[in-house]
This record gives structure tokens, C-alpha cells and sequence, in this order.
């Protein structure tokens, strides 16, 4: 154990009354002491376009998420699935941390991703293009366990918290993993 891990969370949805973002307020919780864990906002990020990553040019916000994902220990994704794949305002996260060329902010880091959807396959299509992408972005990403979570509308009690002792078990586990998997391949 080599103290604190800052992870960064990003969540692929923009809603207000977003299930994933519930998840993500409630995944501190049921985490060891180890992580701490912090949304990092991806909404007011403009959409990547290679003409503005030139000197004097580049969006402040763009530079201010990649010092942030840069100084982070890891990333958890938590994102819903949109037509199977992962909703635009996550990839262009993605597009924006991965540039300029050759200063990725993601490179190396440990990585994690837990889908969820009120439908019954639970992101699956999101999860695997999301490991994709990072896979490139050479993100060693935790391959288990898996999270893909259906039925989002029954995982909370009103005050958004995990409702039931399977999911706070399941949750718990998950993020136990992912902070092992942090100190086998993240920077020591
Ligand atoms: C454009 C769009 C596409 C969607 N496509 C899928 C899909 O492919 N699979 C799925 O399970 N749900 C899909 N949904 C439903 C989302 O899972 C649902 O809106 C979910 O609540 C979004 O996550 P959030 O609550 O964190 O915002 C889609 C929703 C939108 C708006």
C-alpha cells in the first residue's frame, strides 16, 4: 500500500437526475480508505477540433482537464450506453485528454469502467467500446470483475444511497479490485 490514490471519476452523462452520477456520489462509500475519489466535469468541455490545439489557441478548460487527468493516480469510468456505444460528451472527454499528440493524458494510468442502464444488458456495448478506446490510449484497464449493471432504476433509496446489501456487496468488491489493481500497475 502506497498511500492515497486521487482517482479521477467521470461520468458519462450530462443529466441531472443522472443514475450514473448517482452512482458515482455513491461509490465512495462502499470503497476502501485508499481512494479518493473525484468527479472530474466533462460538460463544458467544446468539442475537440485539431485547429484550436495550437499555441495561444487552446480552450482553457481543455487544458485545464488534462492537467487534472494528468495529476490523477487512475480513472473510473461510470457511463450509461448510448446506441450501444458510449454517449458523445464522454468520447470527446476521451478525444480531448488524448491530444496534443504524443501527451496523452491518460497514458499509463490504471483504468476502470462500470456501465449502467435501466435496461437489462447493462451497457455491455458502452463498457467494451469505452475498454477499446482505452486500450489504444494504452490504459491498462481492470478486465475483472465486470460491471455491467442493469435495472438503474431500482438501485437507490431516496436519499442515493445503494439500496440493497447485493449491490453495496457487489460495489464494494468492485472497488476493493480496482484499488488492488491501482497498486499492481499504477506509477509506485
Ligand atoms: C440517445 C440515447 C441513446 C440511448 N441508447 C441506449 C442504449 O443503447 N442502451 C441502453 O441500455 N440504454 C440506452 N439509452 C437509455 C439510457 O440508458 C438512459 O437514458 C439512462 O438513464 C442514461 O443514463 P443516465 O441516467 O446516467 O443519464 C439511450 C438514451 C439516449 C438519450
Amino acid at each position: 500500500m502506497n498511500g492515497t490514490k486521487d482517482v479521477a471519476v467521470i461520468v458519462g452523462s450530462l443529466r441531472k437526475e443522472s443514475f450514473n452520477r448517482k452512482l458515482a456520489n455513491a461509490l465512495p462509500a462502499v470503497s476502501p480508505a485508499s481512494l479518493k475519489l473525484a468527479i472530474v466535469e466533462i460538460g463544458e468541455l467544446a468539442l475537440y477540433n485539431q485547429d484550436s490545439d495550437a499555441p495561444g489557441k487552446v480552450p482553457p478548460a481543455w487544458q485545464a482537464f488534462r492537467a487534472r487527468i494528468k495529476a490523477a493516480d487512475a480513472m473510473l469510468f461510470v457511463t450509461p450506453e448510448y446506441n450501444r456505444s458510449v454517449p458523445g460528451v464522454l468520447k470527446n472527454a476521451i478525444d480531448v485528454g488524448s491530444r496534443p499528440y504524443g501527451q496523452s493524458a491518460w497514458e499509463g494510468k490504471p483504468g476502470a469502467v462500470v456501465s449502467l442502464s435501466p435496461g437489462a444488458i447493462g451497457g455491455f456495448g458502452a463498457n467494451h467500446h469505452l475498454r477499446q478506446m482505452m486500450v489504444f490510449l494504452n490504459v491498462p484497464m481492470m478486465a475483472q470483475p465486470e460491471a455491467y449493471i442493469g435495472g438503474a432504476a431500482t438501485l437507490f433509496d431516496e436519499q442515493g444511497n445503494l439500496a440493497t446489501a447485493s449491490a453495496r456487496e457487489f460495489a464494494g468488491k468492485f472497488m476493493q479490485a480496482f484499488a488492488d489493481w491501482i497498486e499492481r500497475v499504477g506509477k509506485k
